[in-house]
């Protein structure tokens, strides 16, 4: 992959989705992951704690890749940009918006639900794109059906991959890398537990290494 970001991303493997209620757990939730193995990941723009949480995990963890998701406009992609995110990911396909973060020079993940929106992505220029949901959209099966005719894409499955189903993803040739939320469930790291997230990440990081 020539983008550096996009190399990253493959490179781990998995790409936490993560949903922070206060900046102040970004940190360590982050070094967590970084203590599991796991050098990326995405902050969800859904809540107000997003941008500051980006903010500090770039100020504190320089080796974490820290990007953006559920950016849904320009002005989204702007702010996050502003605050650091060093990718941007969308759950849909908005030709704009990825316009938009290719004249600013921003790895930007779409997501893509059917072929028209592959082709559409292909168009655009893009090689990395989000599949969502992916399981709800037939999981291995779908994406396996995508690759065959968009064979320069590879793709980035989230929406219900979890412990049990990441190699089933993950040994798909077009897979670069799997997105998902059971890394860093919402209560653990409401109460603080970060050392149980390293290691549920840890254990996905074992699953992909044996
Ligand atoms: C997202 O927030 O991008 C997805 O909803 C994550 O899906 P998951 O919670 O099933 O991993």
């Amino acid at each position: 992959m020539k983008d550096k970001a996009a190399e990253k991303i493959y490179l781990n493997g998995i790409t936490p989705v993560i949903v922070l209620d206060s900046s102040e757990h970004a940190v360590p939730l982050a070094s967590a992951l970084m203590r599991s193995g796991i050098r990326v990941a995405e902050i969800t723009y859904r809540t107000a704690a997003a941008r500051d949480s980006i903010k500090e995990i770039r100020r504190a963890l320089p080796d974490m890749l820290v990007g953006a998701g559920t950016i849904t406009s320009i002005d989204m992609a702007k702010d996050a940009i502003n605050a650091g995110a060093q990718f941007i990911i969308s759950p849909g396909l908005d030709a704009e918006l990825v316009e938009y973060c290719s004249r600013e020079k921003i790895l930007v993940i779409p997501g893509v639900a059917t072929p028209s929106e592959a082709q559409q992505a292909v168009k655009l220029g893009l090689t990395l794109v989000k599949v969502y949901p992916a399981e709800i959209l037939g999981g291995t099966a779908f994406i396996k059906a995508l690759s065959a005719v968009y064979n320069t894409l590879r793709f980035m499955p989230t929406g219900g991959i979890n412990a049990d189903n990441l190699m089933e993803y993950l040994d798909v040739p077009s897979v670069a890398s799997c997105g998902g939320s059971w890394l860093c469930p919402l209560k653990l790291i409401e109460e603080g537990k970060f050392d149980e997230i390293e290691q549920i990440a840890k254990a996905a990081v074992l699953k992909m290494h044996d």
